[in-house]
């Protein structure tokens, strides 16, 4: 293991560990835990995928501790259990929603399913890429139509693109993964309504309950050829656990499916099953993070700069030089931000932590402003946009 991953390793660990309120001694090694109480020890700070900055709620907690004895079972009844229940909530049968180790996976298995070399894909950009790198393996062409000046989907060039390329799928991220940006219900019914019929409308939804916006989940009852993927990893704080949704009419989950399908971690279930019985974290945590994001969008803008309209828990700051200049030197502090997309290279986006991890970032902000001043400003390129399967892809 190189130097570098081992101290991010240990370091995340630490900031784990301290979140659970558990010793770190109990985690790590003795050479670590005593590391970590050393004068002067640093914990890195991650504001860079998008994770919920306290993890799992109280009761899912809980429940993860409760399960562990039963770890050796695969527990399938569990799984039935949550995806009942997760149904319910949503207003749809449950033969309408299966559940997944996190949403990459029915992500992948839309693009697999529905796009081919004959059959394409249509996208904003940018977007989150996950899906269409997939389509890119199987030879699906690919168009990806520019968000508009204010960030949103441009639904009108999707639906033309796709019925002038014959689009398989055309992806929606609402709202969209790296600007945070509502599309509105209404655009999206339009691009459902005026679609190709043989296009399925990919909706992600994984950021949605951070937002006022209502779901599209009720068109899936109606019948509509769309498929609503959820993630647990972002509001619910399960990134690590492991669990997302994909919601559609049974036919089409049935095409995602025959790629196979896996029993889900018991640990994952039953924080899930904690977690929507939560009925207060979802609207406490849209809560918080809305306060964050005003604070330090009025922070920034205050200084001068300006951000992507985000209703999510992150979103771009434009800074005016590259973004990977801010990238770079917000590293070399122990701060991971998140990456800097080719249409916007002087940006870079930023996931809102806790209030204490953001009176971080902001003094770090102010110091890397004043290191630059000095440094002359390149023209604005993309570097690190790392595509690998398990890199910095979220
Ligand atoms: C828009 C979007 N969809 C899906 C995912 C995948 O999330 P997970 O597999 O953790 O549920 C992410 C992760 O960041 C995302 O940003």
């Amino acid at each position: 293991m190189s130097g570098l991953s081992r101290r991010s390793l240990f370091y995340g660990g630490a900031a784990i560990a301290a979140s659970a309120g558990l010793k770190s001694s109990l985690v790590w090694s003795a050479d670590a835990a005593k590391a970590a109480t050393a004068p002067g020890a640093k914990e890195e700070i991650f504001l860079g995928a998008n994770e919920y900055p306290d993890g799992p709620g109280e009761a899912a907690r809980r429940a993860v501790a409760a399960i562990i004895p039963k770890g050796g079972r695969y527990l399938d009844s569990l799984t039935v259990d949550l995806v009942k229940l997760f149904a319910s909530k949503l207003g749809v049968a449950p033969d309408h929603v299966t559940a997944y180790a996190g949403s990459f996976m029915p992500l992948n298995w839309t693009s697999l399913a529905f796009t081919s070399p004959t059959a394409g894909l249509v996208a904003a950009d940018p977007t989150f890429t996950v899906g269409v790198r997939r389509a890119q393996l199987i030879g699906t062409p690919l168009h990806l139509s520019p968000l508009r000046s204010d960030y949103t989907h441009d639904t009108e060039a999707l639906t033309r693109e796709a019925h002038e390329k014959k689009a398989g799928l055309l992806y929606i991220c609402n709202p969209n993964n790296p600007t945070g940006t509502v599309t509105s219900r209404a655009d999206i019914e339009a691009v459902i309504r005026n679609k190709p019929k043989d296009t399925v409308v990919v909706v992600d939804e994984a950021y949605i309950d951070f937002t006022d916006e209502r779901s599209v989940v009720d068109l899936v009852a109606s019948g509509a050829d769309v498929v609503v993927l959820r993630s647990f990893s972002k509001i619910h704080g399960l990134a690590g656990l492991r669990l997302g949704f994909a919601i559609a009419r049974p036919d089409l989950l049935a095409r995602l499916n025959r790629f196979g399908h896996s029993p889900l971690p018991v640990t994952a279930v039953t924080a899930g099953i904690a977690s929507l019985e939560d009925t207060a974290l979802v609207p406490t945590r849209k809560a918080a993070t809305a306060r964050s994001r005003a604070d330090l969008v009025a922070w920034l803008k205050n200084k001068g700069y300006t951000t992507s309209p985000s209703d999510a828990s992150f979103f771009l700051i434009d800074v005016k030089r590259p973004g990977n200049d801010f990238v770079t030197a917000f590293k070399s502090r122990g701060i991971h931000v998140g990456r800097v997309w080719q249409p916007y290279a002087t940006a870079f986006r930023v996931t809102l932590g806790t209030p204490a991890e953001l009176a971080v970032f902001k003094q770090a902000f102010t110091s890397i402003e004043q290191e630059l001043k000095s440094v002359p400003v390149q023209s604005a390129h993309v570097i690190g946009d790392d595509h690998s399967e398990w890199g910095h892809v979220c």
